[in-house]
Formats: C-alpha cells, sequence, structure tokens
C-alpha cells in the first residue's frame, strides 16, 4: 500500500455526468502501475478534510492516472464537487486497497452496476473480458439523462442491458430484471457481480439464490482508517465477522446480512447532516452557493 502526503496529486480531467455525479482522472502513477479491479483508495481532498473511500473506477498505466466517479451525497463529496477542478491537487491518497476481485476463473459472467455502482463494476467487465470470458453487463439508471459510460460497457460486454426507473432508456425495471433475462436467456452463467447501494445488492443476491448462481457485491460500509484496526467497516458474513476494508471489498452476496449493512450506514445519519448544514452555511457566509441544494439526506 503506498501512502504520499508530500506530494498532491493533480485532476487531469473533470467531468460532470449529471448534477450529482463527476469523474475524476488524478495523475498518480504508482497507483495506476498498482492497481487492480475491485479496489479502492482513500483520498483527503484537502489538509483538513474527511477522509473517504473511493472506488479505482479506471486506471491507465501509461498516463500513469487512476480514474474516480463520485456522487455527491453529503458534505465531502458536495465540497470535492466544488473545488476538485481541472488542474487543481488532491491532498492524500491512500491505496490500492482491499483484496482485488477475481476475473480469471469464469467463462460466462453477469456484471451489475446500479447509481454509485455503475463506474467501479467497469474495471470487473473489462478484466473478465480480457480474460476471455462473456460478459453480460446490466445497468441501473433512474432516467436516460443520468446514463453514462455506454460506449465503455458496450466495448468490453458481449450483451448489454439497460433498466431505467421511467423506461426513458433500455428496458423499464430494476437491474434485477436485467439479471432475470439473463438468466433466463443462458444456463450456463457461473457467476454474477453486483455493485451498488445495499438493497440493490440485496435484490440481486436474492435473484440469483434459487438458481444457485454464484454472487459477489462489493460492500460500502463505513470505513475510517482502512487497515483493518478500527473495526468501523464490520460486516456480517454468514456466521462470520469479517472488515470489509481487509478482507473484502467483494463477498459472497448469499451470506451477506445486508440489513444489519444498512442498519450501521444510518449510525451517524444525524452527524453527516450536521456537517453538511455547518459546510453549506460556511459557503453562505463567504458567499459562495453550495452545489445542490439541501435535501435532508
Ligand atoms: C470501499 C468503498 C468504495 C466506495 N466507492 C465509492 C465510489 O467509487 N464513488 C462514490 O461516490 N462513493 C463511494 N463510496 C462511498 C463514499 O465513501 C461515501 O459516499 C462518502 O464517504 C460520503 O461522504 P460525505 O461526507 O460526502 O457524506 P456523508 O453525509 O458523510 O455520508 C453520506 C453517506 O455516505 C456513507 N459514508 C459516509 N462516510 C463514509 C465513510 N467514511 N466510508 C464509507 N461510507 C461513508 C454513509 O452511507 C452515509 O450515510 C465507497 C465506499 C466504500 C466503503
Ligand atoms: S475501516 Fe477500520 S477496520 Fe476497516
Amino acid at each position: 500500500m503506498m501512502s504520499d502526503r508530500l506530494s498532491r496529486f493533480e485532476i487531469v480531467t473533470r467531468q460532470d455526468f449529471s448534477d450529482v455525479t463527476y469523474l475524476l482522472e488524478v495523475r498518480h502513477p504508482l497507483m495506476a502501475k498498482a492497481a487492480r479491479p475491485g479496489q479502492f483508495v482513500i483520498v483527503m481532498a484537502h489538509e483538513h478534510g474527511e477522509r473517504i473511500p473511493l472506488t479505482i473506477a479506471d486506471y491507465d498505466r501509461e498516463r500513469g492516472t487512476i480514474t474516480l466517479v463520485i456522487q455527491a451525497v453529503g458534505k465531502t463529496t458536495r465540497e470535492m464537487q466544488q473545488s476538485c477542478k481541472l488542474g487543481t491537487t488532491l491532498y492524500g491518497m491512500v491505496g490500492p486497497m482491499g483484496i482485488p476481485s477475481v476475473t480469471s476463473h469464469a467463462r460466462k459472467v453477469v456484471c451489475v452496476g446500479g447509481g454509485l455502482g455503475v463506474a467501479p463494476i467497469f474495471p470487473q467487465a473489462k478484466a473478465f473480458k480480457q480474460n476471455g470470458a462473456y460478459v453480460i453487463g446490466v445497468l441501473g439508471f433512474r432516467s436516460k439523462s443520468l446514463v453514462f459510460w455506454e460506449d465503455k460497457f458496450r466495448a468490453c460486454c458481449d450483451e448489454f442491458i439497460v433498466c431505467t426507473d421511467d423506461g426513458s432508456a433500455g428496458i423499464k425495471g430494476l437491474v434485477t430484471e436485467g439479471i432475470r433475462l439473463a438468466l433466463a436467456k443462458h444456463a450456463d452463467i457461473d457467476e454474477v457481480v453486483a455493485i451498488g447501494p445495499p438493497v440493490m445488492m440485496k435484490g440481486c443476491a436474492e435473484a440469483t439464490r434459487e438458481r444457485k448462481v454464484r454472487t459477489l457485491v462489493s460492500l460500502n460500509p463505513i470505513m475510517v482508517d482502512g487497515t483493518g484496526m478500527c473495526g468501523g467497516c464490520r460486516v456480517k458474513i454468514g456466521d462470520a465477522v469479517k472488515f470489509a476494508c481487509v478482507d473484502g471489498p467483494d463477498f459472497d452476496g448469499h451470506k451477506v446480512d445486508f440489513d444489519d449493512l444498512m442498519s450501521r450506514l444510518r449510525r451517524y445519519r444525524d452527524e453527516e447532516r450536521v456537517a453538511l448544514e455547518r459546510w453549506s452555511e460556511s459557503c453562505r457566509l463567504m458567499n459562495q452557493e453550495p452545489v445542490l441544494p439541501l435535501t435532508g439526506s
């Protein structure tokens, strides 16, 4: 694991996919060299910033960059949305963290991404394809205007199913509908990999349970140190307690206690709301508009 607090990490590309989702391509040649699908980094945007885990959504060893795709959901991700412009730098970045995903064994695989999970599933879909698998991509968005990276997924998927809540692109329905279509068409799927909000990953695991198709999910509990020391990212997997930062983040979806994960994620909701309100107020005092209106989320 590498850490370099003294050199800052330049943002060489900034792209906004919607008013809440943005991409940062960050220069870090060593990280780009070491990164594997399924791994993540812990980022500090500035010296006094919170450390937040973000999945390595892509890496380019020749350019010496890694790509992060971020959803502005709270104080830090909204602050970064405002401050992380092209040419600015991130203060700290530690990683790559987590056990890389295994992508060498499956012959036919379904890669599922929804909401936050669309970008993080991309390196896995690409790696499965490079290892010779038949890849079926299933991506879920609320509506057509939020769809991104369709070209990148089409380039590495043999079949590609877009699902939208309102039916404005692809099929109308949740990603679980896409999984059901894939399972009905192919009797020989070895594995389903799903990344997204816990409730979505829970639905994906239920969609494959009866057919007993191995289903991996990438868990996103609250992380603090990312080293297995603090216990913040504790998750229940069958009878075992695991730490997602060092034992994961990929786990067998049929064994994950999603209800426990969701209740732990809700634990700091009041503190998160207060932090967001304080930041919005400081933006107001400095005559700067916060990027998004407060929603109380
Ligand atoms: C392994 C892993 C990979 C992730 N990859 C991505 C990614 O690629 N893109 C992305 O947008 N988000 C990703 N996340 C989630 C991201 O870390 C949180 O959205 C972010 O920390 C929220 O911070 P905030 O201050 O903006 O929001 P807050 O208001 O502090 O929190 C909003 C919600 O984010 C979650 N959260 C808060 N703090 C943390 C934390 N320290 N660790 C994990 N979750 C937290 C909680 O569910 C919380 O309810 C990942 C999380 C994990 C654990
Ligand atoms: S984040 Fe502290 S143990 Fe995983």
